[in-house]
């Protein structure tokens, strides 16, 4: 795909299998590492901040934005649904200095922070997921949340401040990535990409 921007943009890391919409922006891509099979839609926003780690079978829908200038990390097989904030960073919202960034320092003092997003992570769409917080592995967040803070593993949550809704069942998830490792990863763990599955003839 001739718009593909993953291998023309010149990112600290990037796997194999990566398709970055054209129409998305990427600022500061050399914080960026990007493992394998990952799609980054149109009309993402997305900042490196001080540093963006994103796993392997990952997905960022259309309209998201990640900002902050703080740490991000999403794990292998998790994904942002439309419209989703990511927070890695703020500014002080409670009177101790200037807010924004037409203000130099020393008169403004934002707060670099970081995101965690773990394995298996779906986040719902137009959710909003402030500094500070870690999403467990296999959390489910509603549409529509205000994450706040950290999500336990496992565990659905809905409404905005985002609470609890009911456990998640973790085995046919571990069943299915297991599945899938054994099909799509050599014998040496390495990822193997499209091409060379249809090459072999292996289904897509
Ligand atoms: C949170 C969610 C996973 C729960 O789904 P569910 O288990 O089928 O939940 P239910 O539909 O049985 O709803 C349970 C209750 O929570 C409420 N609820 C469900 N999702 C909610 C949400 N996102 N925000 C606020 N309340 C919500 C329902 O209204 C219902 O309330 P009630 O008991 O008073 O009637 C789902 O509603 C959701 O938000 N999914 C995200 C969908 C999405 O964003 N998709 C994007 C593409 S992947």
């Amino acid at each position: 795909m001739s718009e593909n921007q993953a291998y023309n943009l010149a990112f600290k890391a990037v796997g194999r299998d990566v398709t970055i919409w054209p129409m998305a922006k990427i600022v500061r891509p050399e914080v960026i590492a990007i493992g394998d099979s990952v799609i980054i839609d149109d009309f993402v926003f997305m900042a490196g901040g001080r540093s963006t780690v994103i796993g392997s079978f990952v997905h960022i829908a259309m309209h998201t934005t990640i900002a902050g200038g703080g740490d991000l990390t999403m794990e292998d097989f998790s994904g942002l649904s439309g419209g989703v904030r990511v927070y890695t960073g703020n500014e002080d919202y409670n009177g101790g200095s200037l807010t924004n960034p037409t203000v130099p320092p020393p008169y403004r003092k934002p707060e670099r922070s970081f995101v965690r997003i773990g394995k298996h992570v779906i986040v719902g769409a137009n959710s909003v997921i402030l500094p500070g917080v870690t999403i467990g592995d296999g959390a489910a967040i509603g549409a529509n949340c205000l994450v706040t803070k950290d999500c336990e593993p496992w565990t659905v949550y809905f409404g905005s401040p985002a609470r609890p809704l009911r456990s998640r069942p973790a085995d046919q998830i571990h069943r299915l990535e297991k599945q899938l490792r054994g099909e799509l990863y050599d014998s040496e763990g390495s990822y193997i990409p499209q091409s060379i599955r249809n090459e072999n003839g292996q289904s897509q």
